[in-house]
């Protein structure tokens, strides 16, 4: 190398699967490779470093993360005939499941990391120089004591909307469900840990924030004076300034409170949308499941919800084919589905999990008849997500502008009701908020109008 050639940019690549709080993982990890000089790269072609953050909820997400890293070994390989290094870390729910299992599976993998070891990347990495290394211990210490601050250009970077992860882990233990086992005992950040990055957020233009956990609304993180629930920390980043719109998931129906309910009543800045899963409709399916809530219960908290805050829209996951569920039990759901008439919902078959208590039941559904139930709740879900878009023909609402659309001139942006819209505009930019007229709706997408053709002029939070 010349003398004064710069030294060649170390590059990482972050592949995320599986829900948000791995989407705010993959930025954490790369905010501390970006300390150790690495930068990060949109393709695994030429990187130094490439880290899949993986999901092990189902079966499916699973092979996936293998099928990557077949692909990976490969890419290692053929750089590897021209000087070039690779390493590959694993990391996510499946590095915490399946540790040294993963490295006996694909040899290629050089470093296993759990969700809660990922701070100790750097010294991990030195490690896995010179010998294959796992590391999935669960919570010693606090991993967000030992985070660093994502940089203001790498927040700018990231785009107005943010997610923050305020509680992790969970202690509810469905009998379907591996969180419990990959991500821990729930934990909650404390109260000022949490108002500090937000703040940091907000500071680099950040106007949208999602604080998320596993089980978001059993959060109680210290504050001062105490021990706080979720709905005194909400209250606390609405007061932060530059915060416009606030939201939160996932939610446990047994965890919303009447504190919380109010809040969604006062706070103008909690968003109307809410992520509160049900999975099931039959109460005997939802004791199997452990979810310690009958549909009856789900359905007159969905009414408190409602009188609190009447435009409210709700989204849920369903599992169909849990083992044993009947034609009965399933049509439980798809009338609770008709009845609640969700905004959107995520829906699953089944998928049987190891060690967790429902993978020993002997009655599993069999797989034609979990397809055919999946396509008929599908059918329904979609059904209402339609008519809930459809009803905005006409309708102005506030949209946040996120993005540059898909043609010249358009920008992209979020109802409050988390639905995406497309609009044409000269005199906008990327964090306006402006009212929009929604004119169509697609299959994905609203359409519109500028209701008030200002610039700027949904800068004040609306009352
Ligand atoms: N903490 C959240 C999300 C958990 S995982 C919650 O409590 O809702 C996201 C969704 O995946 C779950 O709501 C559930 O619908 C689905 N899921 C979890 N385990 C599953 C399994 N074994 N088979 C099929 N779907 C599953
Ligand atoms: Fe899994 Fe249930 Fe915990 Fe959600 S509440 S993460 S579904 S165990
Ligand atoms: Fe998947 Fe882990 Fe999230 S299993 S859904 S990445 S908590």
């Amino acid at each position: 190398m010349e003398p004064h050639d710069p030294p060649r940019m170390k590059t990482v690549h972050i592949k995320s699967f599986g829900c948000q709080m791995n989407v705010y993982d993959g930025q954490r990890m790369a905010d501390i490779l970006g300390q150790q000089g690495y930068e990060e790269t949109a393709t695994p072609e030429g990187a130094d470093l490439v880290l899949l953050n993986t999901c092990h909820i189902r079966d499916r997400a699973v092979q996936k993360v293998y099928t990557e890293l077949g692909k990976l070994r490969d890419l290692k390989v053929a750089q590897l005939a021209n000087g070039q290094h690779t390493k590959i870390i694993v990391a996510g729910c499946v590095a915490q499941a399946e540790g040294a299992e993963i490295q006996r599976r694909q040899p290629a993998v050089d470093l296993v990391v759990g969700p809660q070891a990922y701070h100790r990347l750097p010294e991990l990495l030195e490690q896995a120089k010179s010998r294959r290394t796992v590391d999935t211990d669960l919570p010693a210490e606090d991993k967000f004591g030992h985070l660093p601050a994502p940089t203001p250009k790498a927040i700018r970077a990231r785009g107005i909307s943010a997610f923050v992860t305020v509680q992790e882990g969970c202690d509810k233990f469905c009998a379907f469900c591996v969180v419990p086992y990959t991500r821990g005992a729930e934990f909650s950040r404390p109260v000022a840990q949490v108002l500090a990055e937000v703040a940091r957020l907000a500071a680099s233009g950040v106007q949208d924030v999602t604080l998320i956990g596993q089980n978001v609304n059993a959060y109680h993180g210290e504050g001062e004076g105490g021990v706080r629930g979720l709905a005194r920390l909400l209250y606390a980043v609405a007061d932060i300034p530059g915060i416009a719109r606030i939201r939160y998931t996932t939610s446990h129906p047994r965890d919303m409170g009447d504190d919380l309910i109010a809040a969604h009543r006062d706070l103008p800045q909690l968003m109307p949308f809410l992520h509160l899963p049900v999975q099931a409709g039959s109460d005997r399916i939802l004791a199997a499941m452990n979810r310690r809530h009958t549909a009856d219960e789900y359905r007159r908290l969905i009414d408190r919800i409602r009188a609190a805050r009447p435009d409210i829209a709700l989204s849920s996951d369903f599992i169909v084919g849990f083992p044993g569920e009947s034609d009965a039990e399933f049509e439980d759901t798809i009338r609770l589905v008709d009845e609640i008439g969700f905004a959107s919902s995520y829906s699953f078959k089944y998928s049987p999990r190891p060690g967790t208590p429902a993978a020993d039941l002997v009655e599993q559904v069999a797989p034609e008849l979990m397809n055919e139930r999946l396509y008929r709740l599908q059918a329904r879900i979609e059904h209402h997500r339609q008519a809930f878009n459809h009803a905005m023909v006409g309708r102005t609402v506030e949209v946040l502008l996120e993005r540059v659309g898909r043609h010249a001139r358009q920008l992209a942006g979020k109802t409050p009701w988390l639905q995406a819209v497309q609009i044409e505009t000269e005199t906008n930019q990327i964090g306006d908020r402006v009212q929009v007229l929604i004119e169509r709706a697609g299959s994905n997408s609203l359409f519109g109008r500028l209701a008030s053709p200002v610039p700027g002029s949904g800068r004040d939070i609306a009352a």
